[in-house]
Parts: structure tokens; C-alpha cells; sequence
């Protein structure tokens, strides 16, 4: 069975978030692919039996680049077993508690008829560049993701595709 692990991402973040997943998926058996949104060809797609999809989170929205892909492929997506995932939180928050989707990743689960989401904690970067992220990463820069918990996620989604 293929999997193809796909991210949008500004800042690596979340993409290091996939490839955790990618690993999980692999040890477990499954042939994984895992390609950024900006690069996931349609054939890439329909090659694969189930897609993760991961969003960073600005401003309580998915970037851009992740929120049209699964727009975009909504077709192909709604005939396979999906799961998506957002990143995230610049604290504890999400390795505590289970925090849902926001609105628009909601309707995007809608849109494509996903099996499950999560949400992971994220890192920005103290050399973060650019407005606002530069101010924020003054005061809050650092790395929330929680790999032992992005494994389990993954195991998850295994054994649901056993
Ligand atoms: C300008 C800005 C806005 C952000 N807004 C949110 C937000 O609304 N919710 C949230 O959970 N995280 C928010 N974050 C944190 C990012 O989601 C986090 O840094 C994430 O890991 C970035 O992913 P990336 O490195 O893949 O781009 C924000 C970060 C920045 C810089």
C-alpha cells in the first residue's frame, strides 16, 4: 500500500512533522512518498491508496499552498482514506490536550470526507524572518513538536490501513 505524506510549510516546521509520520508509516510496512504540496504531481496522487495532508497554521487558517491542494484535488482525495494534520501551537497545548481543527481545516475534513485530523505543536525559529514572524520569534521562538506523539498519531493511521 502507498502513502503519500504531503505538507505545506513556510518555515520547515511542519515538514519535519510529515517526515516523522513518513518514518512511522514506513517502519510499519507501507511504501511512503513524502513531497510538498507545491510539488505533488497528479500522478503522485494516483499512485497512492490513502494521503495525509499537513497544514501550518497562520492567523487560525491553513497556509495557503496546503488549503489549495486539497481544494484543488478534492476529487481524487474524496476516493481515498485521508487524514490531515495542523502545526501549530507555539506551546504545550497540543501535546495536553487534544485541540480540534480550526473552522477552515473542519471544512476541509468536509470537503474530502477525512478520517481524522490532529493538531501538533509547532516551532518557529529564533532567525525567523519577515513581519510579524521576526517580532514573534523575539519572545516565543522555539520547538513544540512532539515526535513521540506524532508517532502515535501515525501508528494510527497503520493500523487503520492494515
Ligand atoms: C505570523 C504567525 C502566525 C501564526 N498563527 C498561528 C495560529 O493562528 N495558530 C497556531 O496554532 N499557530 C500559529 N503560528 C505558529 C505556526 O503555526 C508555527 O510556527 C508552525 O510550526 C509553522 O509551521 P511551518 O514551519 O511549517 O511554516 C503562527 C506563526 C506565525 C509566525
Amino acid at each position: 500500500m502507498r502513502v503519500l505524506v504531503t505538507y505545506g510549510s513556510k518555515m520547515g516546521g511542519t515538514k519535519g512533522i510529515a517526515e516523522t509520520i513518513a518514518e512511522t508509516l514506513e517502519s510499519r510496512g507501507l511504501d511512503v512518498q513524502v513531497e510538498s504540496v507545491k510539488s505533488v504531481s497528479g500522478e503522485d496522487l494516483e499512485a497512492s491508496d490513502a494521503v495525509v495532508v499537513g497544514g501550518a497554521l497562520y492567523a487560525s487558517r491553513w497556509y495557503r499552498p496546503a488549503r489549495r491542494f486539497v481544494k484543488r484535488n478534492k476529487a481524487a482525495l474524496s476516493e481515498r482514506p485521508v487524514w490531515l494534520f495542523s502545526s501549530g501551537p507555539l506551546d504545550d497545548s497540543a501535546s495536553e490536550r487534544e485541540i480540534p481543527p480550526v473552522r477552515q481545516a473542519q471544512k476541509l475534513m468536509d470537503l474530502v470526507g477525512a478520517r481524522g485530523h490532529m493538531t501538533f505543536g509547532g516551532r518557529l525559529p529564533a532567525d525567523a524572518k519577515g513581519f510579524p514572524a521576526a517580532a514573534m520569534a523575539k519572545k516565543q521562538a522555539g520547538d513544540w513538536r512532539d515526535p513521540a506523539q506524532i508517532r502515535t498519531w501515525a501508528e494510527k493511521i497503520a493500523a487503520d490501513l492494515a
